[in-house]
């Protein structure tokens, strides 16, 4: 079996016949052997229509789940039946053209280890998203992107269309919450190459969308735990949170010293500064590098407490920087701590903890093919 196409369905009843005759017509001059999997979902009739449909077509095939509910568990679902080398997911409703699909398995078959379809390559579009669901849509890719470093490159990283090679997901412990199956894949998949072609996400003809406030929480839920479970993303959350941790250490330390010891004000201060810094470099050492860094701590102390204060002064650049543009102080100090940081931050991860016997770096390479807008 070359493909497997992959579709979770939902009370999509209307949709079944017409989403199986078109991708038959897409496929009808490839030399593809190909099958599909429906897994279904539904509390409607949805599923007799499936199984006419299954009775009928020996292409096809049905995994109905009655007691289980989730667009990504249901992919993962599917991976486990598909007999295909390679596996395309894709929604039920049409909203994902089938036109695309020899496209899509050309480049698996060429090489590409995952293949997206995507709205934001030049040529592609989002245009069958109301205007509250593109801008919801786009503030949850920005969040996921600066959570986790794999999306990053990824224009379309929520896609609910996308195919892979199966040794991409194959050995991959998939536990996905809620419907991103997407980076789910991207973060515990293994593979090296991701091609990205554009398309038109079109209107649904029939049916509604699934998607709630529900769903979006779970998104977040789903980031959450994918970052807790990727020790290189988790760093930076324990190295923000260990920041924070040292500003209540610094308030205490100064309350103790002006109110019960009687320090004077600027010596309070500075005292306690010091002492945050140490306890930030302490955690630090304990926590988020303890796997990694082979330095002695003369050596990474010195350079801890240099870059935090280089890391001051840049906090302070930028906020003048804002200020002198008319930006209040408190907002431009702020942009300054985020800036400054994210430079700490990297500037440790590369000298203060630096891996001796630095690990080879796994890269990722995307490309993408742009063009005009394609309807189909
Ligand atoms: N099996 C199963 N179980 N399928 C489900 C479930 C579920 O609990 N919930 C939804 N689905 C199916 C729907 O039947 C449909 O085929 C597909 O998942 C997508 O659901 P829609 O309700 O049509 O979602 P949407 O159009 O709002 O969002 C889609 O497009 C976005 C943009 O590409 C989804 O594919 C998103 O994942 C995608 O980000
Ligand atoms: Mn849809």
């Amino acid at each position: 079996m070359d493909l497997s196409i992959i579709i979770p369905s939902f009370n999509e009843r209307d949709n079944i016949v017409p989403i199986v005759e078109r991708i038959h017509t897409a496929l009808r001059d490839e030399p593809i052997r190909y099958e599909i999997w429906f897994v279904d979902d539904s509390t409607d009739d949805t599923v007799d229509v499936l199984s006419e449909m299954e009775a009928v077509d020996k292409q096809v095939h049905v995994y109905h789940r009655d007691s289980e509910r989730g667009l990504a568990s249901a992919v993962v679902a599917g991976f486990a039946r598909a007999r295909g080398e390679y596996l395309i997911v894709m929604d039920a409703d049409l909203q994902h053209p089938p036109e695309l699909l020899p496209e899509i398995y050309r480049n698996l078959a060429a090489g590409s280890d995952i293949v997206i379809p995507s709205r934001f390559v030049s040529g592609g579009s989002d245009g069958g998203l109301g205007p509250l669901r593109k801008l919801v849509s786009w503030v949850a890719r920005v969040i996921g992107q600066l959570a986790l470093r794999r999306l990053r490159k990824i224009s379309d990283c929520t896609s609910g269309y996308f195919g892979v090679n199966r040794n991409v997901v194959d050995g991959a412990q998939l536990d996905p919450i809620g419907w991103k199956i997407l980076i789910e894949v991207l973060v515990k998949g293994r593979y090296k190459t991701v091609h990205e072609i554009p398309y038109e996400f079109l209107a649904r003809d029939a049916g509604e969308s699934k998607m709630s406030m529900r769903e979006q929480w779970n998104y977040f839920r789903h980031l959450f735990r994918l970052v807790s479970q990727s020790p290189a993303d988790r760093r930076f959350f324990l190295f923000c949170a260990i920041g924070a941790s040292g500003v209540v250490v610094n308030l205490v330390v100064l309350s103790i010293l002006k109110y019960a010891l009687r320090v004077p004000d600027t010596s309070a201060s500075i005292i306690a500064s010091l002492v945050a810094m140490l306890s930030n470099y302490i955690w630090n050492d304990q926590i988020t590098w303890r796997a990694s860094g082979q330095r002695k701590w003369n050596i990474k102390l010195p350079l801890f407490i240099g870059i935090s204060l280089v890391g001051i002064a840049l906090t302070t650049l930028v906020m003048d920087g804002f200020r002198a543009v008319g930006v209040a102080v408190p907002i431009g100090q702020v942009i300054g701590i985020l800036v400054s940081t994210v430079w700490s931050y990297m500037m440790n991860n590369r000298l203060t903890w630096k891996d001796t016997q630095e690990k080879v770096r796994e890269e990722v390479v995307v490309t993408r093919e742009e063009g005009r807008i394609r309807s189909v």
